[in-house]
Parts: C-alpha cells; structure tokens; sequence
C-alpha cells in the first residue's frame, strides 16, 4: 500500500504537459477531476535552467509531480544531436528532481523509456537487466540521460528519503505526438509518410531499415492511466515496466497503417539505414500484478488516431 495517496484536492504537476506523454497525464488527471493540475510552458520555465526550475517549485509548491518533460526523439534525431539528447535530459531530470526534494515534493514519478535497457537484454525484457550488458549505439546517449534520471530517483530515495519512483514504458503512440519526419517516432512517421504517400498516388513508401526489427506498441492513453496506478500504488526504488505486449514488426505495422489510411502503394524496405535494436519486448509483470492492464488494442489506436488527424484541420496531415 502506498505511503502517500494521491487525491482530486492535491496540487500535481505536469512537467511536459504539451507533448505525447504528459498530455495523456493531464487528461487522466482531468477525468479523475483532479482540480489543482500545474503546468508551465518550457518558455516561461526552462527545465533546462536549475535557478528557473527551483523558483518554480518554490513558487507553485507543488505535492505530486510527473516528469514528462525530455528532449525526445527517432533514431535520426538521435544520430544527429547527440550532444543535446544528453544535456537537456540530464538537466531535466537533475533540476526536477534536486528541486522536487528541496520543496519537499510528496512523491515524484520520472519517466524512462525502454532505450535504457541493453542492446542484447533477454526478452521479454526484466526491470533487472538494467545495467547488464552495453546499450544500443544509435541512442546511447539520451539512454545514459535516462539512466541518470533512474540513479537520480534512487540515490534521492537512499540519502533523504524521498518517494520518488521510475517507470519505464514501451514505445508509445498518440495524440500530441511529434509529426516532424525528420524527429519523429515510427507510429507518426509513418502515418505522415503513408498519408502523404497516399494523397500524392505515389507508388511506394520506403521504410528505415530491413522492417524486422520488433517492438511493442502502447496507447499514450493506456501509459497515463498506468502512471496514475503507479503514483498511487507503487512506492518502491526499482524501475518499473510498462508494455502491452502487443509485439509487431516494423514491416507489419507499416502494413496495418497502409491498410487504416487506405494507400494502395506498395509499402518497401531500406536496409542501408539502421534498424536499432532487433528485439524489444518489456515483461510488464510487475505493473500488472499492481492492477493496471492496456485496453486500447493497437489497431483501434491507430484508427482513433488517423482519423482525429484526418478531421483536425490545424494537424499536419493538411
Ligand atoms: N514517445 C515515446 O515513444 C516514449 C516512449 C517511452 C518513454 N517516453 C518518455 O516519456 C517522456 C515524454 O516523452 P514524449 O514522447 O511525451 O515527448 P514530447 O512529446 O516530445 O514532449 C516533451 C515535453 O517536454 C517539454 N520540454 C522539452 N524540453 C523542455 C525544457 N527544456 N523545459 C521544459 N519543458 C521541456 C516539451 O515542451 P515544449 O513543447 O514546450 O518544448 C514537451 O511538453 C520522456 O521522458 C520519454 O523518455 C516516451
């Protein structure tokens, strides 16, 4: 049972609440009518800045805190900017949590991500094989941001007794998520790649790597209601996974995007480009034992998602 239990009257915030993640968590938060949410753009307060960041916690006081905020990106993006991939995340996390601990912050959830674990960790991947084996090269960088972010979270937790916890969740898709093709995630890439494909009558869409590499996809909508589950039911050191176990390959799921957005072209490899890590596959057993499990399959989330971007007129895809 937690040490703390969150509630409606509670003052949490948000940090990143415009992008993929933190969107998801407000809205969560929204339908638990939660009345004190916290958010500031990255403009008014740069995470990034420690003064800023520990004004701002002086100032808002707040009790909950999820960390939503990162410097996010694809494997190009990565490859292209590593020095920043792992400054501005090991600033986020370092500001955040030093100032969640000075303004004597309730409980703190950080987000990693699934990069953090090794390359060639067995699968389906365990919260334990942290730290076993060396870490895929594409991002390594941003990784080892994350990873701090962990080391953060625990050596709080082991020197002043803070309740601060770690998850880690699967590749996730969504509304709010990035459509840039040069800095984007797979899900919306190839959902602009393939729409635009589709409404130039181009032939083909040509896809980054051999399309065999694996992953799990999960809704944002499902990672933020596991959030909400784990600020209220897990207070323990060790890193926690999130995943659907919804396991397709890149080819299959260019597949299932050909199909939902209607494009009659053919979809065709590049394997001259790089796959990242061949495998990636969470056991979510821990998570799942507290209560929480996915509900949105990954072909209705991606449907839900065409669709919404086909009818917002301000989206990308117009
Ligand atoms: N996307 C995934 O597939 C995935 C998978 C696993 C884990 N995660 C984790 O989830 C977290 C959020 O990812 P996301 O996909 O939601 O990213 P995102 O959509 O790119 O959103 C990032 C958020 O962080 C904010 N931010 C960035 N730099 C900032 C700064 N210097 N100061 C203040 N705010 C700043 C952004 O605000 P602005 O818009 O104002 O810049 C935005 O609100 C990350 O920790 C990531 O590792 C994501």
């Amino acid at each position: 049972m937690s040490r703390s239990s969150i509630h409606k009257s509670n003052r949490v915030y948000v940090a990143g609440h415009t992008g993929l993640v933190g969107s998801a968590i407000v809205r969560r938060l929204e339908n638990a009518r939660f009345e004190r949410i916290l958010t500031v753009s990255s403009g008014d307060v740069d995470l990034r800045c420690p003064q800023q960041t520990e004004d701002f916690f002086c100032r808002e006081e707040p009790e909950y805190v999820f960390v939503a905020a990162a410097h996010v990106g694809g494997i190009h993006a990565n490859q292209s900017y590593p020095a920043t991939f792992l400054y501005d995340n090991i600033m986020i996390a370092s500001n955040v949590i030093n100032s969640a601990h000075k303004a004597g912050v309730t409980k703190l959830l950080f987000l990693g991500s699934s990069c953090i674990y090794p390359k060639h960790a067995a699968q389906p991947i365990k919260e334990d094989s942290l730290l076993t084996g060396p870490l895929e090269p594409t991002n390594e960088p941003y990784a080892i941001a994350k990873i701090a972010g962990v080391k953060l979270c625990q050596s709080y937790r082991r020197q002043y007794g803070c309740n601060f916890i770690s998850v880690m969740p699967t590749n996730l898709y969504g509304p709010n998520d990035n459509f840039d093709l040069e800095n984007s995630h797979v899900v919306p890439a190839l959902l602009r790649k393939v729409h635009e494909a589709k409404c130039q009558d181009a032939p083909f869409v040509t896809l980054w790597g051999t399309g065999k590499a694996e992953r799990e996809f999960l809704h944002v909508d499902d990672l933020a209601d596991a959030c909400f589950v784990l600020m209220q039911r897990y207070d323990q050191s060790e890193i926690i996974n999130v995943g659907s176990g919804e396991v397709v390959s890149i080819q299959e799921l260019a597949e299932m995007i050909r199909a939902i957005v209607g494009f009659k072209g053919l979809i065709q490899t590049d394997p001259s480009k790089p796959d990242g890590t061949m495998h990636k596959r969470l056991d979510s057993t821990k998570c799942l034992e507290l209560g929480w499990e996915s509900k949105i399959t990954l072909d209705d989330g991606l449907r839900n998602l065409y669709d919404a971007l086909t009818r917002d007129a301000s989206s990308v895809f117009y």
